[in-house]
């Protein structure tokens, strides 16, 4: 039987809706706050949350017009529940408990790392067992897929996360934000010259990003106070070598440790350029298949919440009215809300 999904993102500063039928994307708007938030170095949750509530009937509308639908063909309505910021995530469940009260329809909710991971499936058949290295401003972890929505958190920052450590650095060295997009442009003009400490490896799949970014923040002004001029080119292609050595590092190790058939990529830093090429390399060395998203599956969308609420409409996961947001939902308690 046909299935017609609709399905809203407003996780952090990306207000979006998407609609699937059977699995075939009919239509995919986002609408970015960004350059507001660029002004302020940051994603400013108290604007994030206002923005949402300005733009998610028009992403809606939009939706829908594109893929030449009304409410009324809509089978079910999906929602990102979290992780994100708290206020982001209460416009878009409002909106979808609002359609599904109304339409009488099932409201599913998602979790938005397992959305970045199927995102994947818009580029080729995810093949399990399968490792994703989820790689974003606040999250940074290896998940290991035995089958299809198998969620198994193996490894794990234990404090910031890689995204949130691109942004500090660049930061640091005046670039702006988003800063991974900065550090990773102007890396590719420099030379790994500047030595950066990275924690010892301790055998496990975690990560640690604090130490790294303290040692690049007293390493700028350490050369300031000296009066020597950092080589900004250098210092990125430094310090992007080192954070993303460490990702390469400990997800190929997990690939071979747990012998999987894939690996695939997924978050906001999934962008970068040197991390996809390494990444690409060492998984053909250690012979495993690897999925790169494309760049528009880097960044937030409703695609690819749609591409996991399809998966959960035939488990049937639906969701009661009084369900509510949580910003620390962990992927392993997908179906626990
Ligand atoms: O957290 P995330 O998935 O959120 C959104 O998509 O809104 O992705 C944002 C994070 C930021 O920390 C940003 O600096 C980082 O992804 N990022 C990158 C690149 N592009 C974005 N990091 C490294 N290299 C890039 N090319």
């Amino acid at each position: 039987m046909s299935k017609t999904i609709l399905a809203i993102e407003s996780s952090c500063d990306e207000t979006a809706c998407a609609i699937v039928r059977d699995d075939v994307l009919l239509s995919n708007i986002v609408s970015t706050q960004i350059e507001v938030h660029t002004k302020y170095g940051g994603v400013m949750p108290e604007i994030a949350s206002r923005l949402h509530a300005e733009n998610i009937t028009i992403v809606i509308k939009e939706a829908l017009e594109k893929a030449n639908l009304t409410l009324d063909d809509i089978d079910a309505f999906a929602v990102t529940r979290g992780p994100g910021l708290i206020g982001a995530l209460h416009v878009g469940i409002q909106a979808i408990k609002t359609l599904s009260l109304l339409y009488n329809k099932p409201l599913i909710p998602v979790h938005h790392l397992a959305g970045h991971i199927y995102a994947n499936e818009y580029v080729g058949e995810l093949k399990f067992p399968l490792l994703a290295v989820v790689v974003s401003g606040g999250n940074t972890e290896l998940v290991l897929m035995k089958d299809e929505l198998e969620f198994e958190i193996i490894g794990r920052t234990k404090d910031d996360a890689i995204g949130e450590c691109f942004d500090k650095v660049a930061r640091v060295l005046g670039l702006p934000y988003p800063g991974g997009i900065p550090i990773d442009k102007n890396a590719k003009l420099g030379k790994h010259t500047y030595k950066l400490p990275v924690p010892l490896h301790d055998g496990s799949y975690n990560f640690s990003y604090s130490g790294l970014k303290t040692s690049v923040i007293n390493l700028v002004h350490k050369l300031e106070q000296n009066g020597e001029e950092v080589n900004i080119n250098d210092m990125c292609k430094s310090f992007q070598d080192t954070a993303v050595g460490m990702v390469i590092d400990r997800s190929i190790k997990a690939a071979k440790d747990f012998n999987v058939k894939q690996i695939v990529l997924a978050g906001g830093v999934s962008a970068n350029s040197y991390l996809r090429e390494e990444m690409q390399k060492e998984a053909k060395r250690i012979g495993v298949d690897i999925i790169i998203p494309p760049m528009w599956c880097c960044t937030d969308n409703a695609a690819m919440i749609a591409k996991v609420a399809s998966r959960l409409y035939d488990r049937k996961v639906f969701a009661p009215l009084d369900i509510s947001v949580d910003p620390n939902w962990e992927i392993e308690d997908y179906l626990k809300f």
